[in-house]
């Protein structure tokens, strides 16, 4: 696990979308795992302004996001459908039939569970998995308690998480209680993970994650048992950071070969 500071989360994601390029350029049909939430939105903007000014070609690019409420259509404004189209996918030249997001409407929950780690399987398996964090430890939508070895299924959200999410919604009664999330399993089988996190709400997530011990009750922790996970975070994010001295110690001696 490597764990790297920046001082914005403009520069932590700067670094975010040169590790996407990175790949893209090395495998144009790279398979993206990709997440919604305020986090990845710097990364996406960035994306997008590479592929602008710099040519960068997601025209062979797969992508499956981790996940969807249950009950929203793909035009409610606050489903992940309409989050990734309009903050990414109508600004890339990605095929629309290369990108998957859960189904959040679909009347049959573990079939179509089941058809996702399956369709993830078949276009080869992941190669870069974005990922952002939830003020209670969650990756995806794996709430705290959830397996570290689950697969995509239906999750309940926390009391908390709703509240988190409760921006998107004009009432209460309207955030989702449901939603379709890739497991723990599936994003640890991932070649590589990107975690990001900005700002001090995140900060005792992020020190439980990377410094705690591993438990089901922080599910990002199981991170620290993948071979390539990278953490960015902005100042605010690692404030609760024991080794945060170290981290930046050996990020500013990296050798040049390994820079990102
Ligand atoms: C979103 C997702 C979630 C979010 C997390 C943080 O697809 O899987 O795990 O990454 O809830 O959300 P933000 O970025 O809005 O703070």
């Amino acid at each position: 696990m490597e764990v790297i500071i920046q001082s914005s989360s403009q520069e932590a994601s700067a670094l975010g979308a040169r590790l996407v390029a990175r790949l893209v350029r090395r495998k144009p049909s790279a398979v993206l795992g990709l997440a919604t939430g305020s986090t990845p939105l710097p990364l996406y903007r960035d994306l997008i302004r590479l592929h602008r000014e710099e040519k960068l070609d997601f025209g062979a690019v797969t992508s499956f996001n981790l996940d969807e409420y249950l009950g929203l259509p793909p035009a409610h404004p606050a489903s992940y459908h309409h989050f990734m189209r309009e903050n990414l996918f109508r600004h890339l030249n990605i095929p629309e039939e290369n990108t998957h997001i859960p189904d959040g409407l679909t009347t049959d929950v573990p079939a179509f569970c089941q058809a996702y780690e399956e369709a993830i399987r078949m276009a080869g398996g992941l190669d870069l998995q974005i990922l952002g964090i939830g003020g209670d430890g969650h990756i995806g939508f794996n709430e705290p308690g959830s397996s570290l070895v689950s697969r995509t299924r239906i999750k309940s959200l926390t009391p908390r998480t709703r509240q988190d999410n409760a921006r998107y919604f004009s009432t209460e009664d309207e955030i989702p209680r449901h939603v379709i999330t890739m497991g723990v399993g599936t994003i640890m089988e991932s070649q590589e993970i990107v975690l990001l996190a900005f700002g001090e709400g995140k900060a005792e997530a992020v020190a439980a994650a990377v410094e705690g011990p591993i438990t089901a009750s922080v599910p990002a922790s199981i991170l620290q048992l993948h071979e390539r996970a990278t953490i960015l975070l902005d100042e605010a994010a690692a404030g609760d950071l024991r080794r945060s001295a170290y981290y930046r110690w050996i990020y500013d001696h990296k050798p040049a070969w390994q820079e990102i």
